[in-house]
């Protein structure tokens, strides 16, 4: 199959537009269709944002912040591509609509990876003709930030399509997954679920505030999750002995402390009491104050980590 030059984004929003700058960086074209009347100024402005980020990771050295045009439908903004990386909103019929006017107009090794966090692949292959050039690539907010993409193909995928998609994240810097079991959630997020669901219940339950609960983790094992995954932890927990001195160690404590995590409910009171707690702990600060907080510390932990992953 040829190089992956020029890459179509569908649908650009949250997640289409940081693609979007990632893509460009990579040093890649960039076609985009968004029927909203201010995506493309936005777009330009995201892109405009992360693209000091992205020279500061190294990703942009054959990049052209411009190299971007904007189509006004998804099958003109297709045509040509290599790649297609759709992100339209998360409801089926727009999914199964948008599947419907690209396939007559897809190339033959052109390959189409949804973003979608929560519609299986088996009900997003449901209307195409040929469903083998199709395969989910779920990524993490904001994709040119966070490296993970979850991969989902099937039997119904094309023989070279999974290997091809995956050759092709990594190459832009991706640190690619392969789902072999359809979940909702896939895997990264079943994993904020549970414990997010632990942090909602300690606040329900007062046992700390919404803050420190926060601060628990960011300053606890947040920071070593960003290091290495839970079980390699654990792996390192016990000594010499490793995992298994480990579980043969703490198996009962971990029995019980599962027996008694909590199965709290987002509903009126809990998302009050959660609201209330994140306002007294972003101390006035807005939701884009602190996202641009988190971007730069996830920048700068990128660069001062990479050279210690081998
Ligand atoms: N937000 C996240 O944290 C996140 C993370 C990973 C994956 N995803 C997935 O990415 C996808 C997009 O989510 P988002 O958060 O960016 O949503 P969003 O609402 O921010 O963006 C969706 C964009 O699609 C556009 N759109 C609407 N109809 C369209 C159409 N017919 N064709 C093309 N574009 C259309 C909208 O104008 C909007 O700009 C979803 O499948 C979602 O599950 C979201």
């Amino acid at each position: 199959m040829g190089q992956i030059e020029h890459i179509a984004v569908l649908g650009a929003g949250v997640i289409g537009a940081s693609w979007t700058a990632l893509f460009l960086a990579s040093g890649r074209s960039v076609a985009v269709f968004d029927p909203d009347k201010g995506a493309e100024a936005a777009v330009r402005k995201y892109v405009e944002t992360a693209w000091p980020a992205l020279e500061e990771l190294g990703l942009t050295e054959r990049a052209k912040p411009d190299a971007l045009r904007f189509e006004t439908s998804a099958g003109h903004a297709v045509d040509g591509a290599q790649f297609v990386q759709e992100n339209v909103p998360e409801r089926l019929p727009i999914k199964h609509q948008t599947y419907q006017e690209i396939e007559p107009r897809l190339e033959v090794e052109t390959i189409v990876s949804s973003s979608t966090s929560g519609l299986t692949l088996e009900a997003l292959q449901e209307g195409w003709k040929d469903p083998s050039p199709f395969i989910l690539g779920h990524p993490f907010n904001p994709p040119h930030l966070i490296p993970l993409v979850e991969l989902t193909a099937n039997a119904a995928t094309g023989a070279s399509v999974l290997d091809r998609t995956e050759a092709f994240y990594q190459d832009i810097g991706k640190v690619t997954i392969r789902i072999k079991k359809g979940m909702p959630g896939h895997v990264a997020n079943r994993l904020q679920a549970a414990i997010w669901r632990e942090a909602v219940h300690m606040a329900v339950e007062g046992v700390a505030s919404v803050e420190d609960i926060d601060k628990a983790m960011w300053a606890g094992p947040g920071l070593r999750w960003a290091a290495m995954g839970p079980t390699t932890l654990f792996h390192l927990g016990a000594g010499e002995g490793g995992l298994q001195a480990f579980c043969d160690h703490f198996k009962d404590t971990f029995n019980g402390w599962w027996d008694d995590l909590g199965d709290p409910r987002l509903d009126d009171n809990s998302i009050k009491l959660l609201v209330d707690g994140m306002a007294a702990a972003s101390e006035g600060k807005s939701p884009a104050e602190l996202s641009a907080q988190r971007d730069k510390m996830l920048t700068a932990m990128q660069m001062a980590t990479r050279p210690l992953r081998s």
